[in-house]
């Protein structure tokens, strides 16, 4: 299958997806998520693949988010669909039953971090950056990030980091259990191939049960999604949302007016 905004390799039995878009900071605009899904169901059907490492394109960015440009004139209506279709490809990912590991090679913001996180494992080079910077342009994480976040690092933390869009390092992110390893840029890729292989030589039917049972531990409500989706809806009809994703594509600070 050819792909226009990603890179995909089989290698033994595993899938190694580049998310690539560099120029863009690997932005996750509808050719990308359309890509994923079909990348993802590749990984789901073939049955000589058994996982998948998820990574992104360059030095700089894992995925930095959602593609702000085509938000520019997205109707709540249509914020909606984009919310609850961004949910199900990242639902898909974490409701797997072959294991999906995030190489986090730089910044992984917004549905950067949603996508890191609906991934079963995480490991991050020294130089990655992780956050939910929604606010900052007037809207929330929209791909389940206000679900997941809160269970990955509690809620202290996890509203700390979604109400004033900080970034944090790929340090405090492990601090915070949100990675499971930090390495030097240079072994990313081989760490990462090394963990998913040790696992892929593994008995892969207590696998799948294990990915099953945790996330049953871990599960959010439905309710929360719908909740997070209509939200997410709701700010595409506020003033401060055109301005904060017009700030960002003008490269200025925006005025926010409560509106
Ligand atoms: N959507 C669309 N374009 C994006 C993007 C995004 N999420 N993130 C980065 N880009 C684009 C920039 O517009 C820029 O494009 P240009 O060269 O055509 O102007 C290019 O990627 C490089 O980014 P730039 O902002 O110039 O790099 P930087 O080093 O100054 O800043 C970031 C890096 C990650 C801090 C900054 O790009 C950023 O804040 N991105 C948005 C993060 C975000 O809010 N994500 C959540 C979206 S819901």
């Amino acid at each position: 299958m050819a792909y226009q905004t990603l890179q995909v390799q089989a290698q033994d039995r595993l899938m190694l997806i580049t998310i690539h878009r560099p120029e863009k900071l690997n932005a996750l605009n509808h050719v990308v998520m359309e890509e994923l899904d079909l990348a993802v169901e590749e990984v789901l059907t073939r049955e000589d693949i058994g996982g998948a490492i998820i990574t992104g394109s360059g030095e700089r960015a894992f995925v930095a988010g959602a593609d702000i440009a085509s938000f520019q004139q997205l109707s709540p209506e249509e914020a909606r669909a984009l919310s609850i279709k961004g949910q199900a490809l990242f639902a898909k990912i974490e409701r797997a039953p072959k294991p999906f590991l995030a190489a986090v090679n730089g910044f992984a913001l917004g549905g950067g971090c949603e996508l890191a996180m609906a991934c079963h494992l995480r490991i991050a080079s020294i130089q990655a950056k992780f956050g939910q910077p929604e606010i900052n342009l007037g809207i929330i994480p929209g791909y389940g990030g206000t679900q997941r976040l809160p269970r990955l690092i509690g809620l202290t933390r996890a509203l700390h980091l979604m109400l004033t869009g900080e970034m944090i390092t790929a340090e405090q992110a492990q601090q915070y259990g949100l990675v499971i390893d930090v390495v030097p840029p240079a072994q990313l890729m081989e760490k990462s191939i090394a963990l998913m292989q040790k696992l892929l030589s593994g008995p892969i039917h207590a696998i799948r049960h294990i990915l099953h049972c945790a996330l049953l531990a871990m599960n959010g409500s439905e309710e929360g999604y719908a909740a997070e989706a209509q939200a997410f809806s709701e700010c595409f009809a506020t003033a401060d949302a055109r301005e904060g994703i017009q700030a960002f594509l003008e490269k200025r600070k925006p005025r926010f007016q409560g509106k």
